[in-house]
């Protein structure tokens, strides 16, 4: 059995060999193709790139009210967060800034970050400081779902609800990060205390 399976074996591996050196993993790079805006013989307009078919939209085109979907209304950014809120909303916030923004922007949302420490060009800036905290709801939801300079946009990993639980949860940080010790419920004020201690 040995015997038959071996030279089988040998066969495959010849025939996926193109140049004689070895395996040819570029075969779909080398096929003949078109590049951007060549001319083509096939197409009756000359033409090898093609429209898509009537009635086709684009994927990322955000659908449904744009204050919502895209954080703007009549060409502005919303000022407030555009949806309901609830306790379960800032924990959504929460969950997702700790996976997608803290590495970067610090758990706090202070800049403190490995990443921050490492980035020389522009370091993500502190969310919970000037000019930041100016800025509108529907700008802080646009730049999670576009990006930004810099940073990369995170509009395939969270989607609406979850963009504007972490809105929500970034306004959190910032109301947090303005609240000086004696403004704290005396209860509160108590065990943040004993923990800076
Ligand atoms: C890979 C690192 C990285 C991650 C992850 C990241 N950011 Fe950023 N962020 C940056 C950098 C860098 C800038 C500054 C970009 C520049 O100036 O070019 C920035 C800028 C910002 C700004 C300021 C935009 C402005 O108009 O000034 C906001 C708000 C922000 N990020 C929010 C977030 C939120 C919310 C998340 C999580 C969904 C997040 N970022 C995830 C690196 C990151």
């Amino acid at each position: 059995m040995k015997n038959v399976t071996l030279p089988c074996a040998l066969l495959v591996l010849a025939s996926c060999n193109n140049s004689g050196d070895g395996m040819d993993f570029e075969r779909m790079v080398n096929q003949a193709r078109y590049e951007y805006y060549e001319p083509s013989e096939y197409f009756s307009d000359g033409r090898a790139m093609r429209e898509p078919p009537e009635g086709t939209v684009p994927a990322d085109r955000a659908l449904g009210e744009p204050r919502v979907a895209r954080g703007e209304e009549g060409g502005q950014y919303v000022e407030t967060i555009p949806v309901p809120l609830s306790r379960a909303t800032l924990e959504v916030g929460r969950s997702r800034f700790e996976t997608m923004c803290a590495p970067c922007h610090g758990v706090l949302g202070d800049g403190v970050s490995v990443v921050a420490h490492n980035m020389t060009l522009r370091k993500p800036p502190s969310l919970v400081a000037s000019p930041v905290t100016e800025l509108p709801a529907g700008r802080v939801y646009q730049v999670i779902a576009n990006g930004y300079g810099l940073m990369p946009s995170y509009g395939q990993e969270l989607g609406v609800a979850d963009r504007w639980a972490v809105v929500a949860y970034v306004r959190a940080l910032q109301v947090h990060a303005g609240v000086p010790l004696d403004g704290l419920p005396a209860q509160v004020r108590q065990r943040a205390l004993e923990e800076l201690q």
